[in-house]
């Protein structure tokens, strides 16, 4: 590409000028000083669709690390896990730190043995199948680039390994090198090495060497943790577009829910090695199955409180905010998504309004109340809709399909409907 054109567009504001001036010139093949920008390159990707689509298949994995010490308790990282994960998906494995997940990828990838259970690819077992011979592309948190290489050199560096009949000719590698290069937008810093790169640039250098040899399943650990917001949501768009565009069966772990709710065809949330759910990023928000993943999605949290059911009527401290259809219980766990607010003037909740956020296009009411179980309440509402005083109190009614009831012991989710 033109150093005339990128060097100082590089030197502001690297990663998201190249995009955008990659896509705004994808109208028309263009030359760009020697550089052949095809738009038609997907083309090509389309014969890795065919060939790389493939289910996983983890049937009741287990991995368990012993204690170091006699006393101390082994650890069970990954606790029966039992999942198809479609061909061609992409795949958000999700939880907070500790879960489980790498150890999960790490299973997949045959860089950790499992205690128990089997995993397929496709019809293929390779439960003992050693890493190189899994046919996965791996990218880690930090990137682990040659820095002694270029980019390119950096790229063609898996099928240089390869041994035998499996080793590409030079001329196909060196072909197959710039193809993932293209997919990924990089092919006009061949030449660089990666300490020339932005964090967002080399993020890309590592995907390219993980899809040149075509994997069957790419394994992305947590590989946007080392840019900043604004490249890590453009970073995010371009895994999940090189995903559709390569139909690679995708594994992507984080703990940042946003992250895997924007990106995912299906999340997986995991706590202390066990999976919680499994389903739509947008079903698991509706319909989560119990307190740990209603609170572990959604911005801002879910708002939690004491409450009881008493002859039909849900109760948070004295108010009675719902009729519902289930038995009377003591005691149980409300939660009412941020959302879930309407104000209303004789509105059946009432709270001691603290402040009031302006966010733009809506407000966040912040209150308490003496039930709480969360220190404030958070309530978005939209502005023109935000109340007018700054305190006093405040009313709201909820809205049901944004109210949930768990069991205050276990936490397991409660079925109502609102009458
Ligand atoms: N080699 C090991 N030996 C002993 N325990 C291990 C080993 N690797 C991981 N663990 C433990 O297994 C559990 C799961 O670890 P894992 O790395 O899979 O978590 P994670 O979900 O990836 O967390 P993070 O978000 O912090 O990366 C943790 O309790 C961890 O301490
Ligand atoms: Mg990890």
């Amino acid at each position: 590409m033109s150093s005339d054109i990128v060097t100082p567009i590089l030197k502001r504001e690297s990663f998201s000028d190249i995009i955008s001036l990659t896509v705004s010139k994808k109208t028309d093949r263009q030359m760009i000083k020697g550089h052949i920008y095809d738009p038609g390159y997907g083309l090509e990707s389309d014969d890795w669709k065919r060939d790389t689509a493939m289910k996983v298949v983890l049937d009741h994995l287990t991995k368990r690390f012993p204690s170091r010490s006699k006393k101390g308790e082994d650890v069970i990282a990954v606790n029966d896990f039992t999942f198809e994960i479609p061909d061609g998906q992409l795949i958000g494995l999700l939880g907070p730190s500790g879960c489980g997940k790498s150890t999960t990828l790490n299973l997949i990838s045959g860089l950790e043995t499992p205690t128990e259970g089997r995993i397929y690819f496709g019809e293929d077992d390779v439960t003992h199948l050693p890493p190189e011979n899994r046919g996965v592309g791996l990218v880690f948190q930090n990137y682990a680039l040659y820095p002694h290489m270029t980019v390119l050199q950096n790229i063609l560096f898996p099928l240089q390994n390869l041994k035998g009949e499996a080793r590409p000719s030079k001329e196909d590698m060196r072909r197959r090198a710039e193809e993932a290069a293209r997919l990924v937008q990089i092919d006009m810093l061949l030449d660089r090495r990666p300490s020339e790169l932005s964090g967002g640039q080399q993020q890309r250098v590592a995907i390219a060497r993980a899809l040149v040899k075509t994997p069957r399943v790419l394994l992305l650990d947590e590989p946007l943790s080392n840019l900043d917001a604004r490249l890590r949501l453009q970073t995010r768009e371009e895994i999940r577009r090189i995903q559709r565009e390569t139909g690679v069966t995708t594994i992507f772990v984080t703990h940042d829910q946003e992250e895997a709710m924007s990106i995912s065809d299906l999340i997986i949330v995991m706590k202390d090695g066990f999976v919680h759910q499994i389903g739509k990023p947008q079903t698991v928000y509706d319909e989560p199955c119990n307190l740990f993943v209603a609170t572990f999605l959604g911005t801002p949290q879910i708002n939690l409180f004491e409450g009881r059911v008493e002859n039909g009527r849900l109760y948070i401290g004295q108010d009675a905010v719902l009729k519902v259809d289930c038995a009377d219980r003591e005691k149980l766990t409300v939660g009412i998504r941020p959302e879930g607010f309407v104000l209303q003037e004789n509105g059946p909740l009432c709270c001691a309004l603290q402040a009031v956020e302006v966010m733009g296009r809506d407000h966040s009411v912040v209150s308490t109340h003496p039930a709480a179980i969360s220190k404030t309440i958070r309530s978005i509402i939209p502005s023109e809709e935000s109340p007018h005083v700054k305190s006093g109190s405040v009313r709201f009614r909820l809205k049901p399909f944004k109210t949930y009831l768990f069991d205050a012991g276990t936490g397991e989710r409660i079925p109502f409907s609102a009458l």
